[in-house]
């Protein structure tokens, strides 16, 4: 858990980057930072782990004020992953990736056996890059040695600056997946920072939209989108927003907010599953030669049929 309470950070020669900032991240949950350039995101995540100084107001990570923690306990509390992954170019990645247990003081054999278990986890085989150099390596696998380092001492925390920013978007779209499906597993406090609008609606389980150093939003990615609160947060969430969040909803929310009737007989068109998302289903549905799907209940009964206009009512149940 990360808590900050009323944080502002004013720069030596007055650039005030952070204006009165409270927040509570939860355990477990993932946060994205949000917004344009200059807006305070890496000045904030900096805060976390005492690279910068606070001005006023206080974090707290894991209930203990950060200023209370050294500098041993503030490695085993959190984990880092810099915007340019940041290994060592003369070390090699097993010792890249163990520099906080070996700054902890593990043994030799309890580090060889983590470094093979984070490099599963990362799907990069051990044995392959143990001895390897970061320039062996392509941009995409660096970054996530960078990510395997930031894990290495299992810390409940992890701050992320950008660490897919550089990677072109297929395989930025592969690593973003890998990487949820670790988070499913290991399920980690996360403060990510992207100005990347679709990275953030696809990873976050909550939004912060920063401007100026001050919260605009604060929500989850679908209340972002159909419930930005000022022009601000509309113009950032851009036009097409409403489409976006239908990326986020499910055939089986269609089916919780609107009556659709039952099918008698067997359906003459497409059948969704529950789990479908409605960004597939309205795709399908634009198609001019279709002019409506069916859906499976998860109690295996057959609605329908669903039409772009059923599509049109939640959307304008989920925007009300
Ligand atoms: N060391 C510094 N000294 C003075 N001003 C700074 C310093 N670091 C950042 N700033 C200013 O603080 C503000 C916030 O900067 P910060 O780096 O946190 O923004 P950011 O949201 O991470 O931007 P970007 O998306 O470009 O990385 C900016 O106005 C920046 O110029
Ligand atoms: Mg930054």
């Amino acid at each position: 858990m990360i808590e900050f309470t009323n944080v502002s950070k004013t720069y030596p020669g007055g650039v005030k980057a952070i204006d009165d900032v409270s927040l509570t991240i939860e355990h477990g949950e993932f946060v994205v930072l949000l917004g344009p350039s200059g807006c305070g995101k890496t000045t904030l995540l900096r805060m976390v782990n005492q690279l910068e100084d606070i001005t006023e107001g206080s974090i707290a990570v894991e209930g203990k004020n950060i200023h209370d923690l050294n500098k041993i306990d503030m490695r085993r509390e959190i984990g880092y992953v810099i915007q340019s992954n940041g290994l060592f170019p003369n070390m090699t990645i097993e010792e890249n990736v163990m520099v906080v247990p070996n700054l902890l003081g593990w043994s030799k054999e309890k580090r060889a056996e983590r470094f093979d278990y984070l490099m599963d986890l990362i799907g990069m085989p051990p044995e392959n890059y143990r001895g390897s150099f970061p320039h062996e390596l392509s941009g995409g696998q660096q970054q996530r040695i960078g990510v395997a380092r930031a894990l290495a001492a299992d810390p409940p925390v992890m701050l992320m600056d950008e660490p897919f920013g550089a990677l072109d978007p297929i395989i930025r779209s592969r690593i973003q997946e890998e990487f949820m499906d670790i988070q499913k597993k290991l399920k980690k406090t996360i403060l990510f920072v992207s100005h990347d609008i679709d990275e953030a609606i696809k990873l976050a389980d909550k939004i912060v939209l920063l401007k100026d150093g001050e919260i605009q939003q604060f929500d989850r990615p679908a209340e972002l989108l159909n419930r930005p609160v000022n022009d601000f947060v509309s113009e950032f969430v851009g036009e097409d927003s409403v489409l976006k969040s239908l990326n986020l909803y499910q055939v089986k929310d269609l089916q919780a907010t609107l009556d659709l009737p039952a099918v008698e007989g067997s359906p003459d068109g497409k059948v969704f599953h529950p789990h479908d998302s409605l960004r597939h289903v309205l795709a399908h549905l634009l198609h001019p030669s279709r002019q409506y799907v069916y859906v499976e209940g998860e109690d295996g009964t057959t609605n329908g049929p669903v039409s772009v206009e059923h599509i049109e009512a939640f959307v304008r149940e989920i925007t009300a």
